[in-house]
C-alpha cells in the first residue's frame, strides 16, 4: 500500500493541505496528514472550511500532473468508503460530496511540482453547523443519527484512495470513471458552470478521461469543461 507510507496524526493544525505542502520535499509519495480539527481549513476558491472535531480532515501526497483526475479519485474514495456501510453519497462535480441535497464533504487538490496534495473533508460526527452554512451543509450524524469511529473510516478511506490511485498508475482510469458514474448526481441534469469568468449552461452527459465534465448544448455541440463552479438549473 502506497497511501500511508508515512502518517502524521495531529490534534490541531491550520490546514492539513498546507501542513503537507510545508513538508512536501521531505516526505515520500503516499504520506498522509490527518488532524482532529483544523483551525483554518480551506475550501475551493479561497473559502474557509468548517473543520471542528468530529469531522474527518486529511490530506495525502500523490504523484501526478493531473489534478482533476486526482480530484475524481478523492470524490470516489469518499463514496466507496461510506458505501461499505450502505450509505449512498452523491458526487456533484467537480468536488462536492452530497447527501439529501446538502454538502457532506469535499475535496481540495493543491498541485505542487508534479505532485498533488489531495485534501479530503468528510462531515462525519458533526452535530451542528454555523448559521451561514446550516442550510447547505450536513453531516452523517445529522442525517442518519449514527456516530462512526473516525479512525476506522480514516483507514478505510486510505485503502480506497490506494486502490483508485493503483488503478490510475496502471492506466486503468476507465474503471475509476465507471465508479464515478455510479455515484454522481450530475448526469442528465441541466447545469450552469462558471469558469474563469465564462458562464456555460448545458446538460451534463458524462465525465471525460481527464476528469472534465462533458456538456451538451441545445444545438447538439458537445464540450468538455475541466474545472469550474457548478450549480443545477
Ligand atoms: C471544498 O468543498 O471547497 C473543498 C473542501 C476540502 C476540505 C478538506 S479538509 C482536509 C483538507 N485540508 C483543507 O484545508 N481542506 C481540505
Amino acid at each position: 500500500m502506497i497511501i500511508k507510507s508515512k502518517i502524521y496524526y495531529l490534534d490541531a493544525v491550520e490546514s492539513t493541505n498546507d501542513y503537507l505542502r510545508s513538508i512536501v520535499g521531505e516526505v515520500p509519495e503516499g504520506t498522509v496528514v490527518v488532524s482532529d480539527r483544523q483551525t483554518m481549513g480551506k475550501g475551493r476558491f479561497g473559502r474557509t472550511w468548517f473543520s471542528p472535531e468530529g469531522g474527518l480532515w486529511m490530506s495525502s501526497l500523490l504523484v501526478s500532473t493531473q489534478p482533476q483526475l486526482m480530484n475524481l479519485i478523492g470524490t470516489v474514495a469518499i463514496c466507496e468508503t461510506m458505501n461499505s456501510y450502505d450509505i449512498l453519497l452523491g458526487i456533484k462535480w467537480p468536488n462536492d460530496i452530497m447527501l439529501n441535497g446538502k454538502k457532506i464533504g469535499g475535496v481540495l487538490v493543491d498541485p505542487v511540482d508534479g505532485k498533488v496534495i489531495l485534501g479530503l473533508g468528510l462531515n462525519l460526527n458533526i452535530r451542528d453547523f454555523p448559521d451561514d452554512i446550516e442550510l447547505t451543509s450536513t453531516s452523517i450524524y445529522i442525517e442518519l443519527k449514527k456516530k462512526f469511529d473516525k479512525m476506522m473510516i480514516f483507514d478505510l478511506l486510505c485503502k480506497e484512495i490506494d486502490d483508485l490511485y493503483g488503478l490510475y498508475k496502471l492506466d486503468r482510469t476507465q474503471e475509476i470513471l465507471v465508479k464515478w458514474r455510479h455515484y454522481t448526481v450530475m448526469l442528465g441534469r441541466n447545469v450552469r458552470i462558471e469558469n474563469a469568468g465564462r458562464v456555460i449552461t448545458g446538460r451534463a452527459i458524462d465525465i471525460s478521461g481527464d476528469g472534465g465534465l462533458v456538456i451538451t448544448f441545445p444545438d447538439g455541440k458537445i464540450e468538455r469543461i475541466l474545472d469550474g463552479s457548478c450549480s443545477f438549473q
